[in-house]
């Protein structure tokens, strides 16, 4: 696996790849890896012929309240785990490389981007957007995975790749979750004993709603109660417990046909976990 830190040298790896004429898998992460990011790695290996992992914590898409200085940074674990699972390049690249000074470029991302993490998390996609539009135009893949896990953020990309006809394949990935049904995050490291012991109520609430749904209850009824068991399982607040559209992430207030998914985030101590399930 090669490392590269520099935009010049990705640019001479990835003329290599094209000239070699194989196709190249994109997967990019702000580090901490965990099986999650793991699963993206084997998706895009059985797509492509090469694979290329992004590792940044991407200061444009987090709050000036929110963890970005807290953000776990293990370059090197990180780094043994994707050699381990065959990725061919690592592209770690510092913040003044990815946003030199007097980078004055935003991308605004209407639509999917709208309530949710978006109202919750002002700037957040836009922060998303601007950092997958660049690592796409640095490192030129022909796919690239993203997961299910960060189901708004997944919509959005969709969106903007769309609009702004980028020539990149999008593949969503289903959630990696603990044995217990926790969905794996890079933010459960910040989570005590019991707070991971309480977590377990999000993805519970949510098969719970999904089952209510589906046996044809009344659905803000069955929200309303999911966010009650999530907050008397210990966590301090929920941010939403929703049924949004599949594609246009509108909020859905009966079944009709389309593909529904429930979206939730909550906070729990000084942690926030979000999770989203399938309606079908
Ligand atoms: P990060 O949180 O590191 O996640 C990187 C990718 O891993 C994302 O596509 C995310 O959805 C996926 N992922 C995380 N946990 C997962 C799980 N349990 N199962 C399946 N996939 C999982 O998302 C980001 O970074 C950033 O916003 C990024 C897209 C890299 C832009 O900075």
């Amino acid at each position: 696996m090669q490392t590269i830190n520099s935009l010049s040298a990705l640019r001479a790896a990835t003329r290599a790849i094209k000239a070699a004429d194989k196709s190249l898998a994109l997967v990019p992460t702000m580090g901490a890896l965990h099986a999650g990011h793991l699963e993206l790695v084997e998706e895009a290996k059985r797509r492509a012929d090469a694979v290329a992992v992004s590792i940044f914590v991407n200061p444009t898409q987090f709050g000036p309240n929110e963890d970005l200085d807290a953000y776990p940074r293990m370059l090197e674990e990180d780094s043994a785990k994707l050699r381990a699972a065959g990725v061919d390049l690592l592209w770690a690249p510092s913040v003044s490389e990815v946003y030199p000074e007097g980078f004055a470029t935003k991308i605004h991302v209407a639509g999917p981007s709208s309530g949710y993490c978006g109202g919750a998390r002002p700037g957040h996609f836009e922060g998303v957007a601007l950092v997958v539009t660049k690592l796409f135009n640095q490192v030129e893949p022909d796919l690239a995975c993203f997961g299910e896990k960060d189901f708004q953020q997944l919509a959005v990309i969709r969106q903007f790749v769309r609009d702004l006809d980028i020539n990149v394949e999008i593949v969503g990935v289903p959630i990696v979750r603990d044995s217990d049904g926790l969905a794996l995050s890079s933010r459960n490291a910040y989570l005590s004993a019991q707070e991971r012991a309480a977590a377990l109520a999000l993805p519970q609430a949510l098969q719970k709603a999904r089952d209510a749904i589906l046996a044809g209850g009344q659905i803000d009824r069955i929200l309303a109660s999911a966010t009650d068991d999530v907050l008397a399982a210990g966590f301090s607040n929920v941010d939403y417990f929703a049924l949004a559209d599949a594609q246009t992430l509108q909020p859905v207030t009966a079944l009709n046909g389309r593909p529904t998914r429930l979206l939730a985030a909550a906070k729990i101590g000084k942690t926030r976990l979000i999770d989203n399930l399938a309606v079908e």
